[in-house]
């Protein structure tokens, strides 16, 4: 279950033509808010998944950018945070991240899930490239150790697939990377990892049904990109993500991503220079706290912040009187829980913010699980879509990050 808490946010106009808004975005004809309802795809890496679970030790995720922080977001939110890591995701291309997986992993007890959109992307392909040399000069079969994810048709990931009969996922010809953790992108590495993915789609289906819904109330969407636009428009363009559960600071790094080459845009629809956007910021409570609440409270005043709390966080831990008679620390000497503690603590900061002018809400989440994990993935996505209307731009393209591939193209080729 999720719901806003809007207290703090002072008085805001959240009205707007709800019914245009969404056909506004239908008539961009992505498939984002769809792949809810696919019911073969699930099946189908369910039982890819199940044999995979058994069969290996090691998932090693090969990718970057939307194809990688949907993944990580995933692992950190249901898997234990400090065990070894079944699913190791290389989202970089710094050598380190490859020589110590190789240090970590044995090949034969290790399946690669190489996951890009376009099949070109240099990151991901060098790493594919360089764990494949690995694999072919081993002597074990490809077909065996890698998975495919990416597009139907298009890239040379999906010819080799079906050259060498390697395993494949389809990301829909149209859902764009920051968009896909709902396809296999997110849905295979999370049934590796036994997260019940058909729960996250559920909580996600209901989300998308809140999103085309005309009800200002429900349509939680529609609230939190109206949120974002009439702050923007009052100068707060900076959105502070505070997620108060360790386990969601990846959530806020997802976010992110897709605010950020979403919204960012130098054209709006009329081919106008507009040079638009929101720029995402992440931080985590209670940690960041103690290293960015002075700059919030205090530094200029053009930020929204938007806490993510979980009401009933997991588990319950007491702070025991391990010493007495300290008066400094009467203060902790309450019979509390850190649960409580996190509680207060985060309410503090929100009355500070709010003391200050500054505005806040809440996005409030009864626990971490599955349905509510991927209603927050909806939640963002649809948002996101909405606010590119608001803002009269096209949320779906990133020509920015598509110059820096090209340019890097360039200069390998002349090199
Ligand atoms: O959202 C996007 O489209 C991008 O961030 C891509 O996910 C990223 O650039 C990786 O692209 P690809 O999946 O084609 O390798």
């Amino acid at each position: 279950m999720i719901q806003f808490d809007l207290k703090n946010l002072g008085a805001q106009n959240l009205n707007g033509n709800i019914p245009a808004y969404i056909a506004a975005v239908k008539t961009r004809k992505q498939g984002f808010y769809k792949i809810v309802d696919d019911k073969k795809t699930v099946k189908e890496v369910l039982k890819f998944a199940k044999i995979a679970r058994k069969k290996y030790k090691h998932f090693v995720l090969l990718g970057i950018g939307g194809s990688s922080l949907g993944p990580i977001c995933l692992e950190q939110s249901f898997k234990h945070l400090f065990k070894e890591k079944k699913l190791i995701v290389l989202d970089n291309i710094d050598p380190v991240l490859l020589a110590e997986t190789e240090e970590v992993i044995d090949y034969k007890t290790t399946l690669f899930l190489v996951v890009t959109k376009s099949g070109t992307t240099p990151e991901t392909m060098s790493q594919y490239f360089y764990f494949r040399d690995k694999v072919n000069k081993k002597k074990l079969d490809p077909k065996k150790h890698f998975v495919f994810i990416t597009d139907p048709e298009k890239g040379l990931l999906r010819k080799i697939a079906k050259e060498e009969k390697i395993p494949s996922f389809e990301i829909p010809e149209n859902v764009g990377g920051r968009f896909s953790v709902l396809t296999p992108v997110g849905l295979l590495p999370a049934a590796l990892l036994d997260i019940k993915i058909e729960k996250m789609l559920k909580g996600a289906q209901k989300m998308r049904d809140q999103f085309l819904s005309t009800n200002l109330k429900t349509n939680l969407p529609f609230q939190l990109a109206k949120i974002q636009y009439e702050l923007a428009k009052k100068g707060k363009s900076i959105n502070v993500m505070i997620p108060y559960a360790q386990k969601l600071s990846r959530m806020a790094d997802w976010y992110r991503q897709l605010l950020a080459e979403s919204i960012g845009k130098k054209f709006d629809n009329e081919q106008e220079i507009v040079n638009v956007g929101i720029t995402p910021v992440n931080a985590l409570g209670v940690t960041d706290q103690h290293s960015q609440l002075q700059l919030y409270n205090e530094g200029p005043n053009d930020k929204l912040f938007i806490f993510i709390e979980v009401e009933k966080l997991k588990p319950i831990l007491k702070i025991p009187k391990a010493h007495k008679g300290n008066p400094d620390l009467d203060f902790l000497d309450k019979n509390i829980t850190f649960n409580q503690l996190l509680q207060i603590e985060k309410d503090a900061t929100a009355s500070a913010l709010t003391k200050n002018s500054r505005p806040n809400f809440t996005i409030k989440i009864d626990e971490i699980n599955e349905e509510n994990i991927g209603a927050l993935f909806m939640l963002f996505e649809c948002a996101t879509a909405f606010l590119g209307e608001m803002f009269n731009i096209n949320t779906f393209d990133q020509p920015g990050v598509e110059l820096s591939k090209k340019l890097t193209k360039e200069a390998l080729l002349r090199l």
